[in-house]
């Protein structure tokens, strides 16, 4: 099944420059690590074949640990990190692979009645098309409650596959891109 869109959101990058490596735990220039737990998200993009969408671009973007984004118009009195800008930019191989080290992000307040759960944003350019999306976190109790993923029909496709839990300071997640014609 097409991966299911979900809105772009207001905090897409505007003022730092990308990752293009897929470490987003680093800044170049910048001494020292994110703060937060490493979270490595491989998978594929696809199309509704099931054949490898090859050179997609992805730009992905997320909060830090704390829950807060690296955007002017972020209000969420949460703390930056100096070694987290939580935007990156790659694109998949010729198996339609792709492969982020990040950390994960902490949920963030929309409104008085609304958490978000953590989630990582994803803009996916195949050759014959565009999808905007967000991937949730496995066995995460704010899923059951976000707006955002519970309004699609089939919130598991949005949800990565755990692939293995460390010591809860290091994990590895699974998230498969489908595209309707790649
Ligand atoms: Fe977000």
């Amino acid at each position: 099944m097409r991966t299911p869109h979900q809105i772009l959101g207001p905090f897409f990058p505007v003022s730092s420059r990308p990752a293009t490596q897929g470490d987003l735990t680093i800044v170049e220039g910048v001494e020292g690590r994110a703060k937060g737990e490493i979270v490595e998200v491989s998978g594929r993009v696809l199309d509704l074949r099931r054949e490898p969408v090859r050179g997609a671009k992805l730009t992905i973007w997320q909060a830090n640990t704390f829950g807060r984004y690296v955007h002017p118009n972020d209000s969420n009195p949460a703390p930056l990190d100096p070694n987290f800008e939580g935007f990156a930019t790659i694109r998949s191989g010729s198996d339609g692979a792709y492969r982020i080290k990040t950390v994960k992000p902490g949920p963030y307040p929309v409104g008085p009645d609304w958490m978000r759960a953590p989630h990582i944003h994803f803009e996916v350019e195949g050759q014959f098309e565009r999808l905007v999306t967000q991937m949730y976190f496995p066995g995460e109790p704010l899923n059951a409650s976000d707006r955002l993923l519970m309004s699609v029909p089939e919130p598991d496709l949005l949800i990565a596959k755990p692939l293995w839990q460390g010591n809860g300071h290091h994990r590895m997640l699974e998230f498969d891109i489908v595209l309707a014609r790649g």
